[in-house]
């Protein structure tokens, strides 16, 4: 694997690539890297001909300046682990690189980034949009791998290729979850033993909601997760949604949508998890 943290290293080499007619397909991340990110590496390989994958731990996407120091940095496991997956270049920049300069573009999401993750995390999408707008305009990739466990994530980054005509395909990838469930996160690596197991009742929850979708009441459904959520003394709810899977709208009653997802926030302790089931497709 070949590994670059310049941008006037690695855009001549991508540029060589796609001069012998290669399609590039790439793979954004923050590191920590777990099977989830591998799968989308693994997912890369088999749609496009050469693979990035990117490691850029985002400051501007981080709201809280404690979650940011705290971000789990595992450079050498990465670093092994994108070898062994085979993947053919890694993209490791520093921040200098990535922001050379004050950058004050302001993107518009409309009702996207308003809601969930947007509401909580004030200023977060402008972060990821700012950096992934970025990483595309360097490494100019055919297609781009995002995964479903960031799911208001991928419809904005959808939302951001379509206002500014970038030429790379969204491709949603699904979610890998641990044993018991729950949905892979490099901020899983900070739960303890007891809280990664009781951070099981989450997708349990979301399995609830599924099996009663279209039959309880949205609103009987917002009280009953809250309730089975805050009964555990380890976790507190931070919101959980029933959303229309493409604008995002929230819903208050199931026919207000032929598709929809749930989507929920939740913190463990001092970790915060996010999740996300589809109910109607
Ligand atoms: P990060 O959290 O490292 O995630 C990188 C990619 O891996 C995202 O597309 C995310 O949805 C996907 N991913 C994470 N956990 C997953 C799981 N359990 N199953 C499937 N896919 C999973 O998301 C980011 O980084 C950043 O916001 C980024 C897009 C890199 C911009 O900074």
């Amino acid at each position: 694997m070949k590994i670059f943290t310049t941008v006037d290293e690695i855009r001549p080499h991508l540029k060589t690539m796609r001069d012998k007619g290669k399609t590039i397909g790439f793979v954004p991340t923050m590191g920590a890297l777990h099977e989830g990110h591998l799968s989308l590496i693994r997912e890369a390989q088999q749609d496009s001909d050469y693979v990035v994958a990117s490691i850029f731990v985002n400051p501007e996407q981080f709201n809280n300046k404690e979650d940011l120091e705290k971000y789990p940095r595992t450079k050498n496991a990465d670093i092994t682990k994108l070898e062994e997956a085979e993947c053919d270049v890694l993209f490791y920049p520093s921040v200098e690189e990535i922001y050379p300069t004050e950058d004050e573009t302001v993107f518009e999401f409309g009702n996207l980034d308003k809601v969930m993750e947007g509401k909580f995390r004030p200023g977060h999408f402008q972060g990821v949009a700012k950096v992934v707008k970025r990483l595309f305009d360097i490494v100019e990739p055919q297609k781009a791998f995002f995964g479903m466990k960031d799911y208001q994530q991928m419809v904005i980054i959808h939302k951001l290729t379509k206002d500014h005509n970038l030429p790379v395909e969204i491709v949603p990838c699904p979610i890998v979850r641990e044993e018991n469930q729950l949905a892979m996160s490099s901020r899983n690596e900070r739960l303890t033993e007891q809280q990664r197991k009781e951070a099981a009742l989450i997708y349990k929850t979301l399995k609830m909601v599924k099996i009663q979708s279209g039959f309880m009441p949205i609103l009987e459904m917002k009280d009953t997760v809250e309730r089975k959520i805050n009964k555990s003394k380890m976790m507190q709810l931070e919101y959980f949604e029933i959303v229309d899977m493409y604008s995002l709208k929230i819903l208050n009653a199931w026919a207000e949508s032929n598709n929809i997802i749930a989507c929920i926030a939740v913190h463990v302790g001092e970790v915060r998890l996010i999740d996300n089931m589809i109910l109607f497709s």
